[in-house]
């Protein structure tokens, strides 16, 4: 097996650091030259609640874009094997760059290799499906947190359950069994799973409720439970991701919003009351958010099956004009 990870962020750094820890010797695609440089010469590490983890400068490889990718000669331990997974750990709305850059590396790429994509939300394979092979990408449903604390560094912040990979096209589960017990081994459980599409919803589920309104009203997730009015919003979106959901023919490990919600209040808004929402940080600093995989992918898939989506419509709305807003200053 040879991996490669493109983007050295916050996820990338983390999977990387776990297949490093296996022997695997990641390749990371890395467009910012500082931290290329910072990796290439310090190596990466992972701290937080799987334990510390250094990765030398000889256990990793680097390279700066995903056309180097294919053209590099592959001077490793083994240069022999050529990259035959690629794990897509970029934000969403990076997705379309990345698909239309290794669609054009494809031809070079010898090693009939997998795609992982690694990304929150929906939407992001039927995106890789339009450039690449639909039998060659594979998503994977990441619920643990990672906090890069440097451009070489990552911290593991929180665990609900051990990452899953899989396939919304059927493709065999096989080429990705050795890279799943590689990062378990490494140190952060992953396993296979033939649930991928229900395991993607029920965290766009999750994500829908509460990222946009606690990026709008500026609050930890557990204030949104606890305010009449927020709680109102949340189960209105959760009817209407269920409904999109089941219209254009998924569906989640809850059988309906209703037995959702009941989990959801007890369980799952409690485990996480403290954490603010990763759109909220996204607009504090300026920076885009993935509201277009998450409430506008709802909306998008609902319009492409001539459903309403009018909460998810207007939370996507009201999010995109908040980034605006952060772009005039
Ligand atoms: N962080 C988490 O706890 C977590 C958990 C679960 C799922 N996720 C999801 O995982 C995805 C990645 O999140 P993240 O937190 O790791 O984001 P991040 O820290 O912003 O990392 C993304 C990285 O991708 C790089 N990148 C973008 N386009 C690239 C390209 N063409 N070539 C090489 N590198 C490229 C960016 O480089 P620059 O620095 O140059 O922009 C950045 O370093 C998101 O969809 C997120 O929602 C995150």
């Amino acid at each position: 097996m040879r991996v490669a990870v493109i983007g050295a962020g916050a996820v990338g750094l983390a999977l990387g650091s776990c297949l490093a820890a296996a022997g695997e010797r990641p390749r990371f695609v890395v467009r910012d030259e500082a931290t290329a440089r910072l990796l290439e010469s310090k190596g990466l590490r992972r701290s937080g609640i799987f334990g510390e983890q250094r990765a030398e400068p000889d256990a990793i490889e680097v390279c700066r874009s995903i056309p180097a990718l294919a053209r590099d000669p592959i001077v490793s331990i083994d240069p022999i094997k050529p990259i035959n997974l690629i794990l897509v750990c970029t934000k969403t709305h990076d997705s379309k760059a990345v698909a239309e850059a290794l669609a054009a590396a494809w031809p070079e790429l010898p090693g009939e290799p997998r795609v992982v994509l690694c990304q929150n939300g929906w939407g992001n394979a039927e995106l890789f499906a339009r450039h690449l092979p639909r039998e060659r990408i594979y998503s994977a449903r990441v619920i643990t947190g990672f906090r890069r604390t440097a451009p070489n560094a990552v911290e593991v912040t929180v665990h609900a359950d051990a990452i899953h990979v899989g396939s919304l096209f059927d493709a065999d589960l096989a080429p990705v069994e050795e890279l799943c017990r590689a990062i378990a081994v490494g140190g952060i459980p992953c396993a296979p799973s033939r649930e991928i599409a229900k395991d993607l919803w029920a965290k766009v589920l999750y994500n829908c409720l509460l990222n946009p309104l606690g990026a709008l009203v500026g609050v930890p997730y557990g204030v949104l439970g606890e305010r009449e009015e927020t709680r109102a919003i949340m189960q209105a979106v959760a009817g209407e991701v269920f409904a999109v959901m089941a219209g254009a023919g998924f569906e989640t490990h809850w059988p309906t919003a209703d037995v959702y919600l009941e989990s959801f209040y007890a369980e799952l808004l409690p485990a996480t009351a403290l954490h603010e929402s990763s759109m909220l940080q996204d607009l504090r600093a300026g920076r885009r958010t993935e509201i277009d995989a998450i409430s506008g992918a709802v909306a998008q898939l609902a319009a492409q099956h001539g459903m309403p989506a009018p909460l998810n419509g207007a939370l996507a709305t009201l999010i995109r004009g908040a980034e605006t807003r952060k772009e005039r200053g």
